[in-house]
């Protein structure tokens, strides 16, 4: 694998290109990055030829998708795009899996969505009358597409997880949530966690703090998994989740509120310096208030990457103990990161 083809949210490929240049610099290999601000993609190259060690995204904070590039075709003719593509196959690989076609998340990229469904059929229709498709192949095709006539072509391995389209988890916003972030901790919930940790650690019964609750889009997902929160925002809370029985709302200051027991979890997504917010996630940690946590760091407008290292750094010092620290941009944030924050663990 020597070049990549990275996806993420636009704006933050620069990011992107650090966090992989830190990344591989640390596993005694050295890249570089082309990249085109605000295109929500960038390409990752070996420095010196030799093979990139394997990543995967899900190790990694800023990137949505990391795929080895099999071929780059930068001026495919717009009246056969099918036939360097079906050359290439034919010298390299005998079967699919299936076939995706996708276009960077940017304005750029949803101008070319209906190009995408369109050659993705004609694609598969061409394919499934030559056998190529068999479900059962261990790779599938990823053709992406960041203008109508250069596309990046990925073999993809089928692992044990099912993939996601442009690396963004769909998620259907439930009608009676107070406020469109109650996905940002559903997302939170299953990218950070597996499915065995969401099973043992979000169990009826638990108790949470929510550090700037209102409306309450966050305390929604506790509560629809019976746990019990204290919800701490001097605004006011959505009236179906007080009715709820389950929430108990302070009016306090969520830098000083300290809870009478200690619970399982806190979450906590107010909007405040990032370094503030990881110095007061510590806190809790250091002197064991909540067992686990999950939080937002807004991240400033210049040098993101050195702030979301320094306060992960300084929220590993000063949490006294060895922490398990998981960070993602989520498809749900903006300008921050989420970051779960717990007792090292066997995954
Ligand atoms: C992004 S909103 C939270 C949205 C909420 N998570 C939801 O899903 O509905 C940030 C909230 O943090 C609260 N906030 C900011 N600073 C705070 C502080 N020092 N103490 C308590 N709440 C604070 C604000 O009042 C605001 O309601």
């Amino acid at each position: 694998m020597k070049s990549l083809l990275i996806t993420c949210r636009t704006g933050f490929e620069s990011e992107c290109a650090q966090e992989l240049t830190e990344y591989f610099s640390n596993r005694g290999a050295h890249g570089f990055a082309r990249l085109q601000r605000d295109s929500g993609f960038l390409v990752f190259e070996s420095a010196d030829g030799n093979p990139l060690p394997p990543v995967q995204a899900s190790e990694l904070i800023f990137p949505r998708q990391c795929l080895a590039i099999g071929e780059h075709f930068s001026e495919l003719d717009t009246k056969d795009r099918i036939s360097p593509i079906l050359e290439w196959l034919g010298r390299h690989i005998n079967s699919l899996s299936d076939i995706w076609t996708e276009a960077p998340d940017s304005p750029a990229g949803e101008a070319l969505n209906a190009f995408c469904r369109s050659f993705e059929s004609a694609l598969v229709a061409r394919l499934k009358r030559d056998k190529w498709i068999t479900p059962a192949a261990p790779k599938r095709l990823l053709l992406f597409f960041p203008s109508g006539t250069e596309c990046f072509l990925c073999l993809v391995d089928n692992g044990r997880t099912p993939p996601l389209r442009q690396g963004i988890p769909r998620l259907r916003f439930p009608s009676d949530a107070p406020s469109r972030s109650t996905l940002k901790l559903e997302e939170a919930f299953l990218v950070l966690l597996t499915e065995t940790e969401r099973e043992k650690w979000l169990q009826p019964g638990f108790t949470a703090v929510d550090l700037g609750a209102a409306p309450g889009g966050w305390t929604y997902q506790l509560v629809r998994r019976s746990i019990k929160v204290s919800a701490v925002d001097n605004g006011p809370m959505a009236q179906n989740l007080m009715d709820s029985g389950l929430v108990q709302h302070f009016r306090d200051d969520g830098f000083r509120f300290q809870p009478k027991k200690n619970v399982e979890w806190m979450v906590c997504d107010m909007v405040e310096k990032p370094a503030r917010v990881a110095e007061r996630m510590a806190t809790w940690l250091r002197e064991g208030w909540c067992k686990r946590t999950i939080f937002n760091l807004k991240l400033p407008m210049k040098k993101r990457w050195q702030e979301t290292q320094s306060c992960l750094a300084a929220l590993r010092e000063q949490a006294g103990r060895d922490l398990d620290i998981r960070a993602r941009q989520l498809y749900h944030d903006r300008e921050e990161i989420t970051v779960y924050a717990g007792p090292l663990s066997r995954r």
